[in-house]
């Protein structure tokens, strides 16, 4: 179900912005797998994009093939992105960053001033992604990640209120 009937070109890419719903969970499942150490469970999935608080949204191919999405949540005064990703074959073509940018842009139209998320201290990609936005290192949490081997996190956040917008390069 297209929100905003929204599709852009991509590096010559055409991708529909969608809202997840429950039909896509089974894309999200494959896409969690061929994407993270630790992929989120199928009923995770079904939760989080039922949440009445969530942001769950993606982006289609022309063939309605789900190829990158964005699960976040709406809190009282801050919102928080939950899991991104992109499929392989579709990367370094710009889908995070139009995901990352409406999720951004639904939170300030929510009066959000806040945004907070965990990654990985050695996603060297995702962590450039976040820094393009502004987002800042604000601590770490010790041994976050249990898979495949013990890893800490990086809490980043992004004060909304200042937040200047995607800079490229
Ligand atoms: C991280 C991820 C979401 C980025 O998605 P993407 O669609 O390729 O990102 P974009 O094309 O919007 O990239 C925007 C910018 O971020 C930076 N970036 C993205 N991936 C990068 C990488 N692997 N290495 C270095 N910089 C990277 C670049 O500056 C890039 O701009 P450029 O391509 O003009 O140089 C994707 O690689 C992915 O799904 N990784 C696996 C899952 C994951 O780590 N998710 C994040 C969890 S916190």
């Amino acid at each position: 179900m297209p929100p905003e009937n929204d599709a852009r070109s991509l590096n010559g890419n055409t991708f529909d912005l969608i809202r997840l719903a429950p039909d896509h969970v089974p894309e999200l499942v494959a896409l969690e797998r061929a994407c993270f150490a630790t992929p989120w469970s199928a009923a995770a999935l079904i939760g989080s994009i039922a949440r009445p608080i969530s942001v769950a949204i993606g982006l289609a191919d022309k063939n309605g093939k789900l190829v990158a999405y964005l699960i976040g949540r709406r809190e009282d005064e801050h919102g928080d992105i939950d899991t991104l990703a992109v499929d392989p074959s579709k990367r370094r073509s710009g889908c995070a960053t139009r995901l990352l940018q409406k999720a951004l842009d639904v939170f300030a139209d929510r009066g959000i001033v806040m945004c907070w998320l965990e990654v990985r201290e050695s996603n060297v990609g995702a962590i450039t992604l976040y820094k393009h936005f502004g987002f800042e290192i604000a601590g770490r949490r010790r041994n976050y990640y249990p898979r495949p081997q013990r890893e800490d996190a990086l809490v980043m956040s992004l004060n909304l209120n200042t937040e200047p917008g995607h800079q490229s390069g």
